[in-house]
């Protein structure tokens, strides 16, 4: 075969085959009800497109510098300090990437080589462990488990820590359990990585949805240390409806965020330019339209556990942020792929299976949709595990 190690060491996205198979479903007629997007069911808002539109227009169809314009840097920087108390210099400290998953990407590729380990907490977002192989390093996965709401300790992080443990991936908000981390929590994974020099990478792509009390707490805002050695990246996919128009951030130290932008000079250069005026806009606005789409994910949230309350076969972990829940159906007997395939072969409801995240007793269920479809899915779901019960 004609192709690299890399590419056939690589596993392709589940998530992204299952939502071409509930496509297909639907181009066939299927009423399809789908829990598998990854992505706001909302439009961009306006006023976004109106940027882009007067980007255009007004000519700005040239290559950008490799890392960003300036002012969408500088509108990044204003953006961690107001929301994150983070201070990164725009000149030299932030890099725009083409979406966050094209930050961590690069990211990976300027922080580790072979040998080196990365840590990542399971359940994981299914590129992690792939973005860490194609960069010749060693995923490392971390269990968690429902008591500790799928959040590592301290203490396991200590304990899993090697000579050749380099990186600590933290998600919060999670993809695909909602789980957040409590600053008390942060705090004392922070210290057990100023302590051994571990660089944290902070994908903070879901900061906007949290739909608990407490604020949410940037890992890197937690003292000096801690924030030498972090990289914060984050996006305007999830928070803005805007996971088209492909616009990824990270905050670093000069040495991390330069080593990417060198990286990123040889492969993309800069997202497109169209973008890039777009996520200055959206950034630059007030919160308003991004808390009116919140207050409809929380609903939602609401509403999704209201109705898997009613199936005895499911539980869950309840969702603190992101838009996912992550339902555990190790009652059933059935593995998560079994339990995806039937229940959209069967019923025509699109789920993702817990196997791509690295937890096989799960399958994900995304409410980034309507009310009434959440309605009409998981009604077929309870019809389906009544049929399906184990014995
Ligand atoms: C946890 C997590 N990180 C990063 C991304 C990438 O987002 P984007 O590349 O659209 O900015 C996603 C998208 O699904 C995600 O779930």
């Amino acid at each position: 075969m004609p192709v690299s190690f890399r590419a056939k060491n690589t596993v392709g996205s589940t998530t992204l085959a299952i939502t071409a198979r509930a496509k297909e479903l639907k181009a066939q007629g299927h009423d399809v009800v789908s829990f598998a997007a990854g992505e706001p069911d909302f439009d961009t808002p306006d006023f976004i497109k109106k940027a882009a539109i007067d980007a255009i227009q007004n000519g700005l169809t040239k290559y950008t510098p490799s890392s960003g314009t300036i002012e969408l840097r500088q509108a990044i920087a204003n953006k961690f300090q107001r929301d994150n108390q983070l201070s990164y210099n725009p000149k030299d400290q932030i890099v725009v990437s083409c979406g966050a998953k094209h930050s961590l990407y690069t990211l990976m590729q300027a922080l580790v080589d072979a040998g080196d380990e990365v840590l990542i907490p399971a359940p994981f977002w299914v590129s992690y462990p792939e973005m860490v192989k194609l960069a010749g390093a060693t995923p490392k996965i971390l269990e968690t488990c429902e008591k500790t709401k799928f959040k590592i300790t301290a203490r396991q992080l200590e304990e899993n820590i090697s000579p050749s443990t380099k990186v600590l991936i933290i998600n919060s908000p999670s993809n695909p359990t909602g789980t957040v981390y409590t600053r008390k929590e942060l705090e004392s994974i922070a210290a057990v990585c100023v302590k051994r020099n571990i660089v944290v990478v902070s994908d903070e792509i879901y900061e906007k949805l949290c739909y608990a009390n407490e604020p949410f707490v940037s890992i890197g805002s937690l003292g000096k240390d801690i924030y030498n050695l972090t990289v914060t990246v984050n996006g305007v996919s999830k928070a803005y409806a805007m996971t088209g128009w492909r616009i990824g951030y990270l905050g670093a130290s000069k040495e991390i965020a330069q080593s990417v932008a060198k990286i990123q000079d040889h492969s993309t250069s800069n997202p497109t330019s169209i973008s890039q005026a777009a996520a200055l806009a959206a950034l630059n606005a007030d919160e308003s339209t991004l808390n009116a789409m919140k207050e409809e994910f929380r609903k939602r949230r609401d509403f999704i556990v209201k109705c898997l309350d009613q199936i005895p076969q499911i539980d869950y972990i309840y969702p603190e942020g992101a838009f996912y829940v992550f339902c555990n159906i190790s009652k059933t007997g059935l593995d998560s792929d079994t339990i995806a395939k039937k229940v959209l072969d069967e019923k025509d409801v699109a789920c993702i299976p817990g196997s791509s995240f690295g937890a096989d007793d799960y399958i994900r269920l995304g409410f980034a949709t309507s009310m009434e479809r959440i309605e009409e899915g998981t009604r077929r779901l309870a019809e389906w595990f009544q049929n399906n019960q184990r014995g």
